[in-house]
């Protein structure tokens, strides 16, 4: 997935670009580029694999004019190189365009143009845009667009610009993502907020088939077929500050940290504590059809998959309601038995991700209800859905979904309090009962994270030498022991797996032994004399235990040895404990990555927001 900004106003348009490039890195980034009207013609630069080549070619050679797009590339088609990098342009170099997505129906198209004569120089699916325009184009960019546009099928996110007509910048979407900044005298096109929250809070989002025509001085929306459509900003609150890493050594550790505040902010304004009610106004119409609901799918990819399976959890035991959990790439190939009497929730951080919004439209298109649930606003699954509940975390740019991960949770409670009293199955006083465990947990974060966080990097010194490692846990911290390994595998490039405890004499225990790290979950209550039992099944077999332990360890004591750890969670009621055994798993998979010197924020092969199918 990748990094698109294009300007144009009265700044140096290098300049505008690779700072907002630079905010778009974890999108994608195996190679960038840019193209500038200068004054001698339409100039382009590109270099492969990180955003800094391109800068250090632009320090040594600079380009000056006050117009031009930018990209970081996350290659789908045609290996990354300098030839394959975006901009691409058409035969004369006058035209270029940068793209995020997939045309699906590029081969047809390059066969049709070269036989018409028009030159390739790459392998990627993106030039065929570049000539396909060129082939329509007779003075107006706008028509040639229109025109070449409704003959494109796949995915698309992208801005052309044409030398002969300065000043003009067209951009389009269909799929990822493509956002409108409005600021005095000029105007951006990106494929994402935080690429602009440096100049301009006024953010306009594309939908599916619109069209961008942006100058200077105004920016229209359209359809293809040209029917104007509104130009809707919405002041975006994340200030610049927030997107940066506040002094964190990486993006994904200042989000782990800011936690407390994300769950503060998705629970503000939703819950009425005294009277033991709550109150998701953004659920709009969605929230009458929540009486009627007789059960519940839940659809996601990722990290937000796991967030799903805990709200199975949630919404069984709190609403009374049957949940089934799907993930995105899966569930439109299995015929889903999904009527009027469904309700189909979307969670997504990014509200971009191309199996989930599928599986979304799927479920959709079957009668079901659609939810979302999603922290970017604006974004494709908010727009496609009924009603939204949206996860207050703020930017999230570490690829390593964590801030996000534990409001999904958060918003999920929600959902199921919401619904629980809806329908009747959840009194006042057990809602009151669970929003006063709910509303502690910020602060029982807050008391805890420091603490962990000393751990897990005191621990990371013998992990990092680690070739697995195992997560067990049981009930609603089943998925969290999935999290965690994925969180593992996905920064440290370490193989780590999640199991369900109860699962580990079926196999994995074949797997135990001094080197195999094994990572416990021990919440208090149900479970836990359980857990306690499979942590002595590992250690009989000499394996090492890291336990993740809720509230005191008395009953640890003489089951552990000094080579095992065990870090101390509060406890909290059995329902949000998820939210807080995260936490260790975090950090640990954090530590361990920093200290096998991995690029923790942009991990390799990984994206933030999967938006190709
Ligand atoms: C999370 O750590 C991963 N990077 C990834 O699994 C992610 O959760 C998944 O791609 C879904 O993304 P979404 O929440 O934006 O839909």
């Amino acid at each position: 997935m990748c990094g698109i900004v294009g300007y144009v106003g009265a700044r140096e348009a290098v300049g505008v670009i690779l700072d907002g490039l630079r905010r778009l890195e974890y999108r994608g980034y195996d190679s960038a580029g840019v193209a500038v009207l200068t004054g001698d013609g339409l100039a382009r630069r590109r270099a492969e694999g990180k955003l800094r080549n391109l800068e250090q070619s632009l320090s040594a050679e600079p380009l000056a004019g006050h117009f031009g797009v930018g990209h970081t590339r996350w290659a789908t088609h045609g290996r990354p190189s300098e030839e394959n990098a975006h901009p691409h342009t058409d035969c004369t170099g006058g035209l270029v365009v940068v793209h995020n997505g997939i045309i699906e129906n590029y081969l047809p198209l390059k066969a049709r143009l070269q036989a018409a004569g028009h030159r390739f120089v790459t392998q990627t699916d993106t030039e065929v845009v570049a000539h396909l325009v060129e082939s329509l184009y007779q003075g107006s960019l706008e028509q040639a667009a229109r025109a070449a546009l409704r003959e494109l099928e796949g995915m698309y996110a992208l801005v052309l610009m044409h030398r002969d007509e300065p000043g003009l910048l067209i951009g389009a979407r269909q799929g990822p993502p493509m956002v409108v900044g409005l600021g005095d005298g000029e105007h951006f096109l990106a494929s994402d907020v935080p690429a602009l929250l440096a100049y301009t809070r006024d953010i306009a989002f594309l939908g599916d088939g619109e069209m961008a025509v942006v100058r200077g001085d105004r920016a229209a929306l359209s359809r293809l077929d040209g029917t104007s459509v509104e130009l809707r900003p919405q002041r975006i609150a994340w200030d610049p500050v927030q997107a940066e890493k506040g002094g964190f050594r990486h993006f994904m550790l200042k989000e782990i940290h800011e936690q407390p505040r994300a769950v503060r902010d998705t629970l503000l304004g939703r819950i009425g504590l005294e009277q033991g009610e709550v109150h998701v106004e953004e659920l709009g119409p969605a929230a009458e059809a929540l009486r009627k609901v007789e059960r519940v799918t839940l659809l996601a990819c990722g990290t937000s998959w796991h967030a799903a399976l805990v709200g199975k959890f949630l919404l069984e035991q709190i609403a009374q309601v049957p949940a089934e959990v799907d993930y995105g790439s899966e569930f439109r190939y299995r015929q889903p038995l999904v009527g009027a009497g469904t309700l189909a929730v979307g969670i997504s951080q990014s509200g971009e991700t191309a199996d989930t919004l599928a599986a979304f439209r799927e479920a959709v298109g079957r009668g079901a209800t659609g939810v979302a649930i999603c922290n970017v606003q604006g974004s494709m699954l908010t727009r496609e859905a009924a009603g939204t509940l949206l996860t207050h975390a703020g930017p999230e740019i570490g690829v390593a979904s964590t801030k996000a991960f534990t409001s999904q949770l958060v918003a999920l409670g929600l959902l199921a309090l919401q619904l629980g009293r809806l329908k009747g199955t959840l009194s006042a006083d057990a809602c009151r009962e669970h929003l006063v465990g709910l509303t502690r947990v910020p602060h029982l974060m807050e008391q805890s994270l420091a603490g962990l966080e000393r751990q897990a990097e005191e621990l990371s010194r013998e992990l990092v030498h680690a070739t697995d490692f195992l997560y067990l846990g049981r009930g609603i911290h089943y998925p969290i022991a999935l999290e965690g390994a994925l969180k593992m595998k996905e920064i440290s490039y370490i193989h780590a797996e999640g199991y369900p405890a109860g699962e580990m004499k079926h196999g994995p225990i074949a797997l135990i032994d001094e080197r195999l790290p094994v990572v416990a979950l021990l919440p208090r209550g149900r479970g836990r004399e359980k857990m306690l039992s499979n942590v002595q099944e590992v250690k009989a077999r000499g394996g090492r235990v890291i336990a993740v332990n809720a509230g005191p360890d008395d009953d640890l004591r003489g089951v552990l040895e000094l080579r095992d750890a065990v870090l101390t969670v509060p406890e909290a009621e059995e329902m949000w404990s998820p939210l807080l055994m995260t936490l260790p798993l975090q950090l640990l998979a954090y530590h361990v990555a920093v200290r096998a010197g991995r690029d923790v924020d942009q991990p390799r092969n990984l994206a933030k927001s999967v938006t190709v199918e």
